[in-house]
């Protein structure tokens, strides 16, 4: 849940490492910092605040931003508060080593103890001051290079971690490790100069060579020499290879937009359709996607599918369990990650589990997945992170292909994960015959028009902004939805209070009786999902429930309703298509007003407070 990132070289690394620190700010962005070594002195600048703060500091004292090796930090505070001082990088006690730290080291506070007992001084109160002293002791006491020191440091520790250190005195190397946190190395010409950073973002315009530590992993990065890739646990050499990253600098730009989160909603016809290009092929009838297709057996024969995912993961999941149990008839249970790989769950070799994560770095998910596998279930992963943890700890998987999010929002992977289920649904439906040919054929060419009907959807947004005018100074909000858009109402929810932080819950319309129904008075507005065909008329009387208690109407239709915009304040229409289809289009109107209230608030859109892109911490 922090960002780290790296350069030691032959260029200015400074500007290197900040600008690589403000494409990683989705990972954490409550304090920042960067260590320059100027050939003799390591500069510290770091602050509580985002990175654009830090710039401001270092623009103050230009000379501490000289030199050719740097580390630097974004972070989302595990322990100890958000403060200067608890910022990273942390020095230790000698001043000769410093440290950058993604992750928690749960045995600190024993460790801490005994580096006090033997006279160590802490000046934060992160667990990450405690990891470099130890890194120190065990360096003395050893008399051992950092590499070693760094390596024997992690095996007393437990907890998560990517990490990198450096030493002043040994000023041609720096030390990577990771264990459940993510680290990319990226590698210039001739080993002449290194990059590390959490993602691969912060160096594709430099290098396409990236080499990925896999957990349990550490690298020694030395000029002018190959990295030596070793694990950290029995010291067994690692053959790592290179790859070769895919990413465009464009892609994880504004590209003219103000926000990442509106980008990124108005990339969905492009991303629907690179989800789906070259796995459905409408006009043949055909659904190819190689992780199903190795392991069609096992999906025919499963007796049950779990699927566990986190936020809005899980509510794409939501929307895959009533996708799955109508078109494939297989029985599918939706758990949340956190809960699932605590509470003993029943799961056997006849079970699969589907793990969805865009990041493919959520440690709760990659906790149930190892969870799941330890029970003999085939576990497949739906991600959108390309080599992603998820993505490698799986045993077969999808790629939703919606290329980079980087707003903490997440709006193309939702509809580009329902993309993969719908896509998935159908092609075992079809092996299991339990959708007709036609209706099969059907589905393939609704399917096929998603985009373009997202695309017209989208310009919707003036109305939308008239809409979110109304309501943006309402305290709470209720989002009412049935069938296969129940989950897209919590998903409305969920993205209009993490980025406007106003109060709202998702329902399914008629559970509005058992209570909720009290909450409503003329000042709370009610976002009502009614498509023609999912149980219309039914949501019609749930309607005039409201209504009749004065609640504030702001319904989702099909094109052409006439009901429902008699009796509502305000409706959105969605263009026709299959019912099973339509979270596709009606989770847009949601996106949309949540981003427009959230700008009119002048709340940070694509930086919520609290929040992180990936939380890599459970
Ligand atoms: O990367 P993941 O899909 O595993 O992330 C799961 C959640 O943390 C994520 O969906 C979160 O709820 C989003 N901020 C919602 O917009």
């Amino acid at each position: 849940m922090c960002g780290i990132t790296g350069y030691i070289g032959t260029r200015k690394a400074y500007p290197i490492v900040i600008n690589g620190l403000r494409r990683l700010e989705y990972r954490g962005y409550d304090s920042a910092g960067v260590m320059v070594f100027d050939g003799s002195k390591m500069n510290l600048i770091k602050t509580k605040g985002k990175v654009s703060d830090l710039e401001l500091i270092a623009n103050k004292d230009p000379q501490k931003k000289e030199g050719n090796i740097a580390i630097g930090h974004t972070r989302w505070a595990t322990h100890g508060v958000p403060n200067d001082v608890n910022s990273h990088p942390h020095f230790s006690q000698s001043g000769d080593l410093v440290i950058v730290h993604n992750g928690i080291i749960e045995n600190y506070d024993t460790i801490k103890k005994e580096l006090v007992s033997r006279g160590y001084k802490f000046h934060s109160d992160t667990d990450t001051e405690v990891l470099v002293n130890l890194i120190e002791e065990v360096k003395k006491q050893n008399n051992c290079k950092l590499g070693k020191a760094v390596q024997l440091a992690l095996n007393q520790v437990t907890g998560a971690y990517a990490i990198a250190v450096f030493d002043r005195t040994k000023p041609n190397e720096i030390i990577v490790a990771r264990l459940g946190s993510p680290i990319a190395i990226g590698v210039g010409k001739n080993n002449e100069e290194f990059f590390i950073a959490s993602d691969a973002s912060p160096f594709i315009e430099f290098t396409k060579d990236a080499i990925y530590l896999e957990d349990e992993e550490m690298a020694i990065i030395k000029l002018g020499r190959d990295i030596r890739v070793r694990k950290i646990h029995d010291d067994t050499i690692v053959n790592a290879s290179t790859q070769e990253l895919q990413l465009s600098l464009e892609q994880i730009e504004k590209g003219g937009y103000d926000h990442f989160m509106i980008k990124e909603i108005h990339e969905q016809p492009k991303a629907i359709t690179d989800t789906y290009r070259g796995r459905m092929l409408a006009d043949q009838g055909i659904i190819r996607m190689a992780g199903v297709d190795d392991n069609i057996e096992k999906f025919l024969n499963a007796e049950r599918i779990i699927i566990v995912a986190c936020g809005t993961s899980w509510h794409a999941g939501l929307v895959g369990e009533y996708l799955l149990e109508d078109m494939a008839r297989i029985p599918v249970e939706v758990e949340y990650a956190s809960e699932f790989r605590y509470r003993n769950p029943i799961i056997t070799p006849k079970d699969i589990v589907i793990a969805i994560s865009q990041s493919g770095e959520t440690a709760d998910t990659l906790a149930a997945i190892k969870l799941a596998k330890s029970k003999g279930a085939f576990v497949f992963g739906i991600c959108n992170v390309v080599g992603s943890s998820i993505a490698r700890e799986t045993m077969a998987g999808a790629y939703t292909h919606a290329g980079p999010e980087i707003g903490v929002a997440s709006t193309k992977a939702f509809t580009t994960q329902i993309t993969v289920l719908t896509l998935i649904s159908l092609k075992l439906a079809k092996a299991k015959g339990t959708l007709s040919n036609s209706a099969f054929h059907m589905y393939l060419q609704k399917m096929q028009l998603i985009p373009a009907k997202v695309k017209k959807l989208l310009q919707i947004d003036e109305k939308v902004k008239e809409i979110a005018k109304v309501y943006k100074d309402a305290k709470n909000c209720l989002y009412l939805g049935r069938g296969f858009n129940f989950p897209v109402a919590l998903e409305g929810a969920l993205k209009l209070k993490e980025i406007s932080y106003i109060h709202a819950e998702g329902y399914p319309a008629a559970e509005m009786k058992h209570g909720p129904i009290a909450l409503i008075d003329e000042n709370m507005p009610i976002f009502v999902i009614a498509t023609n065909k999912g149980h219309y008329e039914k949501v019609v009387s749930n309607i005039q429930e409201i209504k009749s208690r004065s609640g504030k109407i702001i319904a989702i239709v099909t094109e052409g309703d006439v009901t429902v915009k008699e009796i509502a304040d305000h409706v959105i229409e969605i263009p026709e298509t299959e019912e099973a289809l339509t979270p596709l289009l009606t989770t847009i109107p949601f996106q949309l007003l949540s981003y427009h209230i959230a700008v009119m608030l002048g709340k940070n859109v694509d930086q919520p407070r609290n929040l992180a892109k990936s939380v890599t911490v459970e």
